[in-house]
């Protein structure tokens, strides 16, 4: 118990150095933040990252997320702004919110963590609830890297990071076990310290099967872009299945 209590510790904070330096996504969703105004919901929130900058720019922002010892080193990021950015172990699978929010944020491939259906559709109902009308969700999707290099299928890769004076180094490797399921293998070391294994699981999906799970979740006008750059905005249509990571956004 002990050991699996030091190996999540040890996860949270490996993400936290190796996400420390990504930032592309910030400027979307502050972005949008500008234009539907506060509360912001971010579902995923990890170690604090995105409710950060949202904090920093003035927002009022609420982080969820399942894992706790990320949620433990968010609200220690998040101290010195703690009259607006709050963070709280909350499932959307399971329940609603009370709060009424006006955006929602699904950041950096939460939403793929979700691998059965009823789980998305669930996810999804609940989201809408603890929306108000005329707010605006986004969600971030992945794209496989081994659909988009399947010559990267099966093999490690390393990388390194480093932020705040840490580094983290990691061994990774990804494989499709199904045509939408990927396994993700990694071995990381931070600071030069003992090797540690994780391995997850994400489900891919398309731009249109997540625009019609959206719809029957009572959401309307899905679009979608490339990444996060909004000039590539367009009208999600069922067979939409782009060959990159993307954002879906949508009204409640
Ligand atoms: C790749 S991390 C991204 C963390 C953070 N958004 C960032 O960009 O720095 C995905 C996060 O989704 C969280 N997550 C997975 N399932 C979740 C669920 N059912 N509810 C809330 N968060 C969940 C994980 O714990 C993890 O912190």
């Amino acid at each position: 118990m002990r050991e699996r209590i030091a190996l999540e510790k040890r996860y949270a904070e490996s993400h936290e150095i190796y996400l420390g330096g990504f930032s592309q996504d910030v400027p979307i969703y502050l972005d949008l933040a500008g234009k539907y105004g506060s509360p912001v919901l971010e579902v995923g929130c990890g170690t604090g990252r995105v409710i950060q900058r949202l904090a920093k720019a003035g927002y009022d922002a609420h982080g969820i997320d399942t894992h706790r010892p990320s949620l433990e080193l968010a609200r220690e990021r998040l101290r010195p702004w703690r009259g607006r950015a709050h963070v709280a172990d909350h499932d959307m699978r399971h329940s609603p919110l009370s709060t009424r929010f006006r955006v929602a944020l699904v950041t950096l491939h939460a939403f793929n963590a979700f691998i059965e259906i009823e789980e998305q559709r669930l996810f999804l109902r609940n989201l809408r609830r603890s929306l108000s009308d005329g707010a605006i969700v986004a969600i971030d999707c992945f794209y496989p890297l081994a659909l988009a290099k399947p010559e990267l299928a099966g093999e490690w890769r390393e990388i390194e990071r480093t932020h705040g004076g840490r580094s983290v180094v990691v061994r990774d490797r990804r494989e499709m076990l199904t045509p939408l399921l990927e396994r993700r293998t990694q071995v990381f070391r931070i600071d030069g310290g003992p090797e540690t294994e994780w391995v997850s699981h994400r489900r891919h999906v398309t731009a249109g099967q997540l625009a019609a799970l959206l719809e029957e979740a009572g959401f309307d006008d899905p679009r979608w872009m490339a990444g996060y750059d909004a000039q590539t905005l367009q009208p999600a249509a069922a067979d939409d299945a782009p060959a990159t990571p993307f954002t879906m956004l949508a009204d409640s």
